[in-house]
């Protein structure tokens, strides 16, 4: 058991290290510290960013000062470029280190040239999406600041995320979802972790204004992405990819676009990577949505005038989102970056996932949304033949297996899809297999 003495001790060593901490509003610039959580500017209701000191570093300086609790993650391994939180209040589960692929079926698929395309695969940590990485910095400060419970809205895998790190922590977890059209698995996942889960009548945007109203009333520590420590986290998949390729920057990074905390923290990462001097040019980011779903791509269209929020529909309902948290964040990132905002039907999002699975790296369906965007905007000379990219896959193929099974085993206009692919059921016996054999060979 701790003494007492031992426990002042160390609260008090974690407020000195919280109150050193600079969280800023984008929109008027008011400063806090970091010993009370926030979700929003209470000046203005502007979305807040950490502040992080931009001297510059080689590579060999990204490990200094590393607390001991982080020394297996993928995300803590860049400590320099995160929030200097309490060593002792670090909940890792090892995030990070994901695989960086090159299959060049998938360049060919996108219309780019052989060694042009690599794919980053999120799907690889420990709860199976890119969530763990932001969520190993929201947890670690809602342990610092002592939160005695904390809550997320989700389309599942945020509720996945939060409710395995709060079980590492030891704080209780409440996530809301959407009563239907979320995946089977992650909810599963979130239950068998521990959280506590409430299924609301209605969709994602409504579950997350109804949570932060619950959070403006109650001390309930927020971490959905428009808390500024989840993006932190995230950023470290830029700074990991960047790493990989040697930090030479390639022309694109593609991602999906649902909340807009990826493409939030991509940007101000990527701004952070050149300032710091580790890159010498800043990747333009490519965010896409599903087309039921684009309320930023509209936006985008626009020429950023016109933002109107829609009722969200997609296959891919991870980012069955229709009115996007971190917008203004996100455009910040499409400015920086010079990037660019498109939208992808759902047949596109599942014929790029079928060629993601077939050949053998898999993802769910709002992963494959960062393939199909690239062949379209290779298609529309966007993206010329000449250019590198970077995929990201957000979500590991078992995270929603009813799209495989549905994708494989359901007729189109009475005929199976092209890359179907149905087991076949036979006799137990060895003429039986003879077919199976001739099958497989030719498939
Ligand atoms: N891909 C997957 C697999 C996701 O789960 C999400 C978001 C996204 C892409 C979109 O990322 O929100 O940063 O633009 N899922 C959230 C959730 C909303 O609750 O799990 P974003």
């Amino acid at each position: 058991m701790e003494t007492t003495l031992a426990a002042e001790n160390r609260d008090v060593s974690r407020a000195t290290a919280l109150a050193q901490i600079v969280v800023r509003c984008m929109e008027c610039g008011r400063r806090y510290d970091g010993v009370t959580p926030r979700t929003a500017c209470t000046e203005c209701g502007g979305l807040l960013d950490v502040v992080v000191p931009l001297n510059r570093l080689t590579p060999d300086d990204l490990g200094q000062g590393l607390p001991e609790a982080a020394r297996n993650s993928g995300v803590w391994r860049y400590w320099p470029l995160l929030p200097q939180l309490p060593g002792d209040a670090i909940v890792s589960r090892w995030e990070g280190n994901t695989a960086l692929y090159r299959d060049d079926r998938l360049a060919r698929f996108a219309g780019l040239q052989d060694g042009a395309l690599r794919m980053k695969h999120e799907g690889q940590n420990p709860t199976g999406s890119f969530k763990d990485r932001g969520m190993t910095v929201g947890v670690s400060h809602a342990k610092a600041v002592g939160a005695k419970i904390i809550a997320c809205a989700s389309t599942g895998n945020t509720s996945a995320s939060l409710a395995s790190y709060a079980a590492a922590a030891g704080i209780p977890a409440l996530v809301l979802v959407p009563a239907t059209r979320i995946s089977a698995g992650k909810i599963a996942q979130t239950i068998a972790y521990g959280a506590k889960v409430v299924q609301i009548d209605g969709d994602f945007d409504r579950a997350l204004a109804l949570l932060r109203e619950l959070t403006a009333a109650y001390d309930v520590y927020l971490v959905n992405s428009v808390n500024p420590f989840r993006l932190e986290g995230q950023k470290t998949i830029m700074f990991e990819l960047l790493e990989q390729l040697n930090w030479q920057a390639p022309d694109w990074i593609a991602l999906p676009g649902g909340n807009l905390g990826n493409t939030s923290a991509f940007g101000k990462a990527l701004a952070e990577l050149h300032q710091v001097g580790l890159i010498d040019r800043i990747p333009r980011l490519a965010v896409i949505q599903a087309a039921g779903a684009a309320p930023f791509a509209h936006y985008f269209q626009s020429g950023f005038e016109e933002y109107e929020a829609v009722h969200a529909d997609t296959v891919a309902t991870a980012i069955k989102i229709g009115d996007p948290a971190s917008t203004p964040r996100a455009r910040r990132s499409i400015e920086v970056t010079q990037g660019w905002v498109t939208t992808v039907t759902d047949d596109e999002i599942l014929e790029a996932k079928a060629v993601i699975d077939g050949v053998g790296i898999g993802c769910e369906p709002a992963s494959a949304a960062s393939l199909a965007g690239l062949k379209k905007l290779r298609a529309e000379g966007v993206i010329l033949p000449e250019h590198t990219a970077v995929g990201l896959l957000t979500g590991n193929i078992l995270k929603d297996t009813d799209a495989v099974t549905t994708y494989h085993f359901e007729d189109v206009n009475g005929a199976p899809r092209t890359a179907a692919n149905r087991p076949l059921r036979v006799a137990a016996e060895l003429s039986a297999l003879e077919q199976a054999l001739s099958d497989a060979l030719h498939r």
